[in-house]
């Protein structure tokens, strides 16, 4: 497979499900390694910490969020070597937050990306840290990557776009309130209010990292860019809700039913299967109008948002 680069050369290939298949392949791997480079090796001190981290950020999961990074560089022609440190530094702000939310403080799970949660492979504390460590070196990789090609205007930007999404007006206040929702029947307000934070704010994060890296002054669609990424971050949640319900361990990697099982409130007890169903396709279609302005270079986002709501895990 040659540099994804060619994908924006040959514009007639992204048009097809191949393609995405080829780019998620590509950038998937493209992801692993860059990870890989950024996390500290295992024999360094501390040993076991870098284990955990390695361990939950290495050899698993979709890299959503890597791949929207890249695939929004290709709609806007940024070279992607530049989008390795935001790639990785937004996977690592995602695995730190499946590392704390599998925790038996949280979720209390023990299954994630198909093996035994980091808690329960290495303990809670070290899980607690791998996470912490993960966090810091999300915010560094940002700060000091030299790939990065970008100014330090540019740098400031990113880190101040991952950390509002991160904290407590985004994902880790998410967090906050889906553990108080615990029992609780929240209404739709409510509810998206708690899914645009907890997984929408990354997802937006993930556009907006690469629009970021993209040469000042040239920004016209960025605004449609963030609506789309605001559209797919609904629907990704809303889809996570009915695979919960409708899948199986085994596809899923984590335990089917924990929504269920901790009374979380979620799309379909809310809305019922049909009604969170129609919910995500009515976000897949937003998504695609939000891209109106772009051409073929955006095919690949648009493959994306259908993806989102057509996978199984
Ligand atoms: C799971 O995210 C947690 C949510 C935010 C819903 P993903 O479904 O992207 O998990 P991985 O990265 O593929 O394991
Ligand atoms: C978790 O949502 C979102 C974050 C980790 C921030 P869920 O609790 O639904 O994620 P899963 O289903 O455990 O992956
Ligand atoms: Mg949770
Ligand atoms: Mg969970
Ligand atoms: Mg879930």
């Amino acid at each position: 497979m040659g540099n994804l680069v060619e994908y924006h050369w040959n514009q007639a290939l992204m048009t097809s499900d191949k393609s995405l298949k080829e780019f998620m392949a590509v950038s998937q791997a493209r992801a692993e390694e860059a990870l890989d480079a950024r996390l500290p090796g295992e024999t360094r001190m501390p040993e076991r910490l870098h284990q955990a981290m390695r361990y939950s950020a290495l050899g698993g999961g979709k890299r959503l969020r890597p791949l929207l990074t890249y695939a929004t560089g290709i709609a806007l022609d940024i070279p992607l070597e530049a989008l390795d440190g935001p790639a990785s530094a937004v996977e690592m702000i995602h695995v730190y937050s499946l590392i704390h939310d599998d925790l038996p403080a949280m979720d209390d799970d023990s299954l994630r990306r198909g093996k035994p949660t980091c808690h329960i492979a290495f303990d809670e504390a070290t899980a607690i840290l791998a996470g912490d460590g993960l966090q810091a070196l999300a915010f560094h990789v940002l700060a000091t990557d030299p790939t990065m090609k970008v100014s330090a205007d540019q740098r400031m930007a990113m880190v101040e776009c991952l950390a509002t999404a991160s904290g407590s007006y985004g994902m880790v206040g998410g967090q906050a309130i889906d553990l108080h929702s615990v029992g609780k029947q929240l209404d739709l307000p409510a509810l998206e209010n708690m899914h645009i934070r907890k997984t929408g704010a990354l997802i937006r994060a993930s556009v907006r990292l690469a629009a970021i890296a993209q040469p000042a002054g040239n920004d016209p669609l960025i605004e449609q860019l963030d609506h789309y990424a605001q559209c797919i971050g609904l629907s990704f949640q809303i889809k996570d809700d009915i695979l919960d319900e409708e899948s199986d361990t085994q596809t899923l990697g984590k335990t089917q039913g924990k929504d269920r099982d901790n009374n979380k409130p979620n799309y379909p007890t809310l809305l019922g299967m049909a009604g969170a169903k129609e919910k995500a396709q009515d976000m897949h279609e937003a998504a695609l109008d939000s891209l109106k302005a772009f051409g073929p270079e955006a095919d690949l986002l648009r493959q994306l948002s259908q993806f989102i709501i057509d996978r199984k895990n």
